[in-house]
């Protein structure tokens, strides 16, 4: 199974998106990180520069929404295009309704877990879902350290996957590069979210086929 190198816009130059996602060519989704500071400390891009990127690249879009009250907000960027929408399970109202939503709108629906949300908080969702996001550090900045304790998380929700026989997408965010990315995929991510490791790289298209090997080779060692 081919593994997902899915890079976060954040740290690139966001004043030249259409120039920077075209650095990327080899990236499977482009990862979009939509903050409002509430559900984070941080604010970032919208729904308006979405809706720009999604006429600018051919890639898909992988939106990850930190945002407080998604049942309001998560919906308008399907509706503008986008292939995938992950919303916190911390903020979301009605993540039932809100999953369904997003894929009767055409979108892949993915459900996010900050690092000390217990897989439990997912598990009643694997059959509703495409995805589960599983946060390595907590959300809000780029460049952060990658935080050792999820990945017990990471084989738990594997181990849900297999055992329902679902095709849930798990992908890590935060911290995730050439030290990290192995491990993670050794404990069953096969999506990989990679800001800093990618836009601070002197090549950062070469940067993403190698964590795509790397991480293809490292999720084929293990018997998920
Ligand atoms: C953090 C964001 C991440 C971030 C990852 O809250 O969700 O997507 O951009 O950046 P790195 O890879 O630098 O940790
Ligand atoms: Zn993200």
């Amino acid at each position: 199974m081919a593994v997902r190198i899915t890079p976060s816009i954040l740290n690139a130059d966001l004043a030249n998106l259409a120039s920077e996602v075209g650095r990327i060519p080899s990236a499977d989704f482009i990862h979009v990180d939509v903050m409002d500071n509430h559900f984070v400390p941080n604010l970032t891009i919208g729904l308006p520069v979405v809706e720009s990127l999604r006429a600018a690249t051919t890639t898909p879009l992988d939106i990850h929404l930190m945002i407080a009250d998604p049942d309001r907000w998560a919906p308008a960027f399907a509706e503008v295009g986008a292939e995938s929408v992950t919303f916190h399970a911390e903020a979301a109202h009605a993540p039932v309704r809100l999953a369904r939503e997003l894929r009767s709108k055409g979108a892949r629906a993915g459900i996010a877990l900050n690092p000390a949300t217990p897989v439990e908080a997912c598990a009643t969702m694997l059959g509703e879902v495409d995805m589960v996001l599983l946060m390595t550090v907590e959300p809000g900045f780029g460049g952060q350290r990658f935080l050792d304790l999820v990945l017990p998380k990471i084989a738990a929700v594997r181990a849900l996957v297999s055992a329902a026989d679902l095709d849930v997408w798990i992908q890590v965010d935060g911290g995730v590069g050439r030290d990290t990315i192995e491990r993670c995929a050794e404990a069953g991510a096969d999506t990989f979210v990679a800001g800093s490791a990618v836009y601070r790289s002197d090549d950062p298209d070469a940067t993403v086929r190698e964590l795509s090997a790397l991480g293809e080779a490292a999720f084929a060692r293990c018997k998920h």
